[in-house]
Formats: structure tokens, C-alpha cells, sequence
């Protein structure tokens, strides 16, 4: 009998292509003994696949997790993989790994080693939440062009094909055109008979709690995770529409050809924030654990094959190339004069939109994002002044950073001081 190279269990849409894409490959199935390799490539949460590493490497077996992305499709033809783990196992699924996975520029494949541990399902975790993000921004373009400039879906379709074709190139744009222009078998779009209630399976959830967790404003991921939350309360949200008041309807009075342009600058903007915000989260969750993150080949492993997959990627994984040591992606030359490009337009998108009543809470909370981390001076002295005020909690001062003081504002407060912490 012939010897496996590999067996995958759990034959779903994605696991059943990924088999048919090994063999095309000519890699062999089944046949899984003792002191293999076991590779877990679901959603876990990272702290199980943690666990299970430390287990298993005590029973001598090698185990790796990989985030796998690309749906049906991609697991087909070539997905994104992102596997960590027991390094010791790396050699040996290397060549199965980058033979199947998506492809790149010139052959790269979108898969190389994320790390120790948990690191492939954490890299995955975040990978889904920006899709997360990615998605709500979307949504808040379409529900500009539709309730402000009062667009019908087949314009729509070509505005985001155009897109297509600048800096916004990617698969979500790509199959957002496309869905906007379903026709259902009675003639009339789709797209708006879809109940408006979102779906989640959690991964959004596990990055905005990790981003609590370890003190990272990642809020685009936050609000996108959010916003789907308010969307399932549908029924809700009839009754307060029959009782809530919005700003009264006017017509556009604008130039709707700059409009459009505001919300393609607006989108690109958030974009930009929302990805800064990811990076910001797997530079903490490396420092947390130790892990060695190579940030360009993350971006790389992002830029084809999985759902996030775009020309902007290519960007994120230069500007890492040209500075490992990037401290945050607005730094770089190239996203700090492109975030400077869209300001006025981003600007002029949100105060419209607010002006309408529209929801955007990624559109506003990454332009908000943007405003704080520019500031040199944010008003968190009140916010220190009010906690040694009731409870004590010392402040420092600007000219003595370190040294933590308590004031006796009231005149009847006690000697205690709490100590101070940060969470
Ligand atoms: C989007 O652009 C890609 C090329 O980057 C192209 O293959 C695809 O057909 C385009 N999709 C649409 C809907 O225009
Ligand atoms: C706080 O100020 C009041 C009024 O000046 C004073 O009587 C009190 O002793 C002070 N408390 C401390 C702990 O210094």
C-alpha cells in the first residue's frame, strides 16, 4: 500500500477541496500513526492551541495550528495558510504547505511559518477580524451612495468596479460589484430583498476581546463586531423606527461625482486605520508571548488566496520590508501620505453622513482613532485629576513623569493614596 502523506479529517467544503488540492500536487492521503504530525486547521482559539502544543510536545508529538482562509474556492486552488506551532514540524509540511497554497507577483506562495504556539491561529483570529472590518466598511459606502446620494444598484456596481481598479482592488470589493448586480429569477435585484440581520461565528469577537484584553485600540474590529450585533436586533429596530426621529429627508444638494470621490477616500482611509489597528494587536500579542513575528510576511500571507486578499496589501508587507522595526503602519512614508491624501475628503464623507443620520461607526471611530493617536496632548489629564480626586489614584505630572503625587483637592481628604496601576 502506498504510503500518505498527510490525512485531514473533518471534510466540510473547505477541508474536502484542501484533500483534492494536496492530490493534485501529488501528495498522498490517510493513514495516521503515533508520533506524526497533527495539524489543526480550524478556527481555535489560540489559547486552546496553546495548550494542546505544550500537551502534545509532552507525548512527543508535533503539533501545529494553521489558519487556513480562502473558503471553498480557495481551498481548492490555493488558500492563505498561516501555520505555528513546534517549529521541528516546518520542514516536513513546508514544501506540502507552499505547493498548494495561493500564489503571488512572481510565484511567492501566501504561506511561510507564523510562529511559536498559538501564533498561526492568532495571526488567523486577526486576519478575520479585519475582515470584519473590511466588510462594515463596505457597507458604510453602499449605505451613503444608496440613502444619500439615493443610488440604484446597478450605478452602485459600477462605482465599486471602478474602485476595483484603483487602491481599493481586492476580492470584497470584486464581490461586491457582483452582488449588486444579482438579478433574482423574477428580474429584480437581490440584494435588497436580504434581511438585514448579520451572522458571526465568533472570530471577530475573540480579536476585539484579545484587543481589551491587551490594551490595543483595535475599535474599527470593536464597531464592526458591534455594528453586526445592532443589525440582529431587526425587530427591535422596527419598533424604534416608527418612534425615533432622524434629521427630516432633504434631497442632495451636493456634486455627487465628489461625493463619490469623498467615499472612496473615506473607505481608503478607515482601511488603513483599521489594518494599522491589526498590526498594533499582533505586535502586543508577540510581546505578550514571546513570539517572533515576521509583520511583512504576515502581509504577504494576506495578499492572496484568503478573503482580505488585495493590492493594498502588497503595500503593508514593502513598508515592513523597508522597516521591520515599524513601529505603527501610519508612520510609513507611504500610508502617512496617503491617510493625508484622503483627510479632507474622509472629513467631508463622515460630516455629511452625520448630517443624514447615517450610521458609520468604523467611518467615524477610525477617523477618531486617527485624531487621538495625532494628538500631542489628549485630555486624559482630567480623566487622572477625576480618579485621584474620588478615589485617590495619583496622577503624574508632565514635568515629572514617574512620580506619582496625590493632591488633596476638597481640603477634608484623607493621607491614603491608592497605588497606582494600569489595566
Ligand atoms: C477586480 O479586479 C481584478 C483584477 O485586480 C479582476 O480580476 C476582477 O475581474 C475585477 N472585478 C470586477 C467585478 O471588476
Ligand atoms: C487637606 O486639606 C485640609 C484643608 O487645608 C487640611 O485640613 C487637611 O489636613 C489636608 N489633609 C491632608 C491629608 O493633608
Amino acid at each position: 500500500m502506498a504510503q500518505a502523506d498527510i490525512a485531514l479529517i473533518g471534510l466540510a467544503v473547505m477541508g474536502q477541496n484542501l484533500v483534492l488540492n494536496m492530490n493534485d500536487h501529488g501528495f498522498v492521503v490517510p493513514l495516521l500513526e503515533a508520533g506524526d504530525i497533527i495539524i489543526d486547521g480550524g478556527n481555535s482559539e489560540y489559547r486552546d492551541t496553546t495548550r494542546r502544543c505544550q500537551d502534545l510536545k509532552a507525548k512527543g508529538i508535533l503539533f501545529v495550528r494553521s489558519g487556513v482562509s480562502g473558503g471553498e474556492e480557495g481551498a481548492r486552488y490555493g488558500p492563505s495558510l498561516m501555520p505555528g506551532g513546534n517549529k521541528e514540524a516546518w520542514p516536513h509540511i513546508k514544501t506540502i504547505f507552499q505547493s498548494i497554497a495561493a500564489k503571488v507577483g512572481t510565484g511567492e506562495p501566501c504561506c511561510d511559518w507564523v510562529g511559536d504556539e498559538g501564533a498561526g491561529h492568532f495571526v488567523k483570529m486577526v486576519h478575520n477580524g479585519i475582515e470584519y472590518g473590511d466588510m462594515q466598511l463596505i457597507c458604510e459606502a453602499y449605505h451613503l451612495m444608496k440613502d444619500v446620494l439615493g443610488m440604484e444598484h446597478d450605478e452602485m456596481a459600477k462605482v465599486f468596479e471602478e474602485w476595483n481598479k484603483t487602491e481599493l482592488d481586492s476580492f470584497l470589493i470584486e464581490i461586491t460589484a457582483n452582488i449588486l448586480k444579482f438579478h433574482d429569477t423574477d428580474g429584480q435585484h437581490l440584494l435588497p430583498k436580504i434581511r438585514d440581520s448579520a451572522g458571526q461565528k465568533g472570530t471577530g469577537k475573540w480579536t476585539a476581546i484579545s484587543a481589551l484584553e491587551y490594551g490595543v485600540p483595535v475599535t474599527l474590529i470593536g464597531e464592526a463586531v458591534f455594528a453586526r450585533c445592532l443589525s440582529s436586533l431587526k425587530d427591535e429596530g422596527i419598533q424604534a423606527s416608527k418612534k425615533l426621529a432622524g434629521p427630516p429627508k432633504t434631497k442632495f444638494g451636493g456634486d455627487k461625482k465628489s461625493f463619490l470621490e469623498d467615499i472612496q477616500k473615506a473607505l481608503y482611509a478607515s482601511k488603513i486605520i483599521s489594518y494599522t489597528q491589526g498590526f498594533m494587536l499582533l505586535r502586543q500579542a508577540a510581546k505578550e508571548f514571546g513570539w517572533t513575528l515576521n509583520y511583512g510576511g504576515i502581509a504577504l500571507m494576506w495578499r492572496g488566496g484568503c478573503i482580505i486578499r488585495s493590492v493594498f496589501l502588497g503595500k503593508i508587507k514593502d513598508a515592513f520590508d523597508w522597516n521591520p522595526q515599524l513601529q505603527n503602519l501610519l508612520l510609513d512614508d507611504f500610508f502617512k501620505t496617503a491617510v493625508q491624501k484622503c483627510q479632507d475628503s474622509w472629513r467631508q464623507a463622515i460630516s455629511t453622513g452625520v448630517q443624514a443620520g447615517i450610521p458609520m461607526p468604523c467611518f467615524t471611530t477610525a477617523l477618531s482613532f486617527y485624531d487621538g493617536y495625532r494628538h500631542e496632548m489628549l485630555p486624559a489629564n482630567l480623566i487622572q485629576a477625576q480618579r485621584d480626586y474620588f478615589g485617590a489614584h495619583t496622577y503624574e505630572l508632565l514635568a515629572k513623569p514617574g512620580q506619582f503625587i496625590h493632591t488633596n483637592w476638597t481640603g477634608h481628604g484623607g493621607s491614603v493614596s491608592s497605588s497606582s496601576y494600569n489595566a
